[in-house]
């Protein structure tokens, strides 16, 4: 059987802030419906790689293929008609804003293409339908994160980047959001979810792309990765070490 040529392809991407490049010689492919788990220590450049994917943070070198064609030089805007949805980390959402005219606001489509992509997300999320018309700042985090992950959806994309759909919320929510992203990705609808542990992404992810300083230091299948595994790769054995010495654990971590 012959492989699928990927949806997402990127080669020798190097981009960052103004100094020195964050991330440099970053290279991997995403196949059409695959779900790539993006891992690394805090600062590796897993929030820099997505948003040069999207096209926020501007890139030095290196090329961004998208569907069959170079998407580097685009804008947001145009690659988020291409087909790429995007959720940031620390979710964004406009506190004032209600959930229906939050996901109204996402969509570029005229006004039966943005209703249609409305419903569609209300199925998906019968959390959201439930509070359309709540504003954000009367949600909790984790329903605050499903609008975020709604909203990524407005596009109608191909391809989510989903930075860090975990971060802040307690472990059963964790699971509620995950369980959101399984039922994106069940759509057919292609993946990568930057997180820094393995645990709520191991059942959704088929591969695992871990950056340590940048770089990537491991691609691989999910299934051959552990926690431990990870650890060693994300942070150098020696700061594997150190870490499990002084127990810098999530604060959620059963004691
Ligand atoms: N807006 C910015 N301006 C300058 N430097 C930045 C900016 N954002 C991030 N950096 C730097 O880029 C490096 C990578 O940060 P990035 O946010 O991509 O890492 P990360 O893997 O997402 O980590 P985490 O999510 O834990 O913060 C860090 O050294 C960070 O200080
Ligand atoms: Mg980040």
């Amino acid at each position: 059987m012959r492989a699928l040529p990927p949806l997402l392809e990127v080669t020798g991407l190097a981009a960052g802030y103004g100094g020195g490049p964050v991330i440099a010689g970053v290279g991997f492919a995403v196949p059409p419906g695959g779900v790539v788990a993006l891992l690394g220590a805090n600062g590796a450049g897993r929030s820099t790689l997505l948003r040069a994917l999207v096209g926020l943070t501007p890139v030095a070198a290196g090329e961004i293929c998208f569907a069959g064609a170079p998407i580097t030089r685009l804008g947001v805007a145009a690659r988020v008609r291409r087909g790429i949805g995007y959720a940031p980390e620390g979710r964004r959402v406009f506190p004032g804003m209600n959930v229906r005219d939050t996901l109204l606001a996402a969509s570029r489509a005229p006004r039966a293409g943005r209703r249609a992509a409305l419903d569609r997300v209300f199925d998906l999320f019968p959390q959201l339908a439930a509070s359309a018309g709540r504003r954000a700042w009367q949600l909790s985090g984790g329903q605050q994160q499903m609008l975020a992950l709604g909203r990524a959806l407005m596009g109608e994309p191909r391809l989510v980047l989903l930075d860090s759909p975990s971060l802040g919320l307690a472990p059963p929510v964790v699971a509620d959001v995950f369980g959101a992203i399984a039922a994106i990705v069940a759509d057919g609808v292609a993946a990568v979810i930057a997180e820094d542990r393995l645990a709520p992404v191991d059942r959704v992810a088929d591969r695992a792309l871990v950056l340590r300083a940048g770089r990537v230091v491991a691609d691989t299948a999910l299934a051959a990765l552990s926690e431990d595994r990870l650890a060693d790769l994300a942070l150098g054995a020696a700061g594997a070490s150190a870490a499990a010495s002084t127990r810098l654990a999530s604060p959620f971590e059963p004691g």
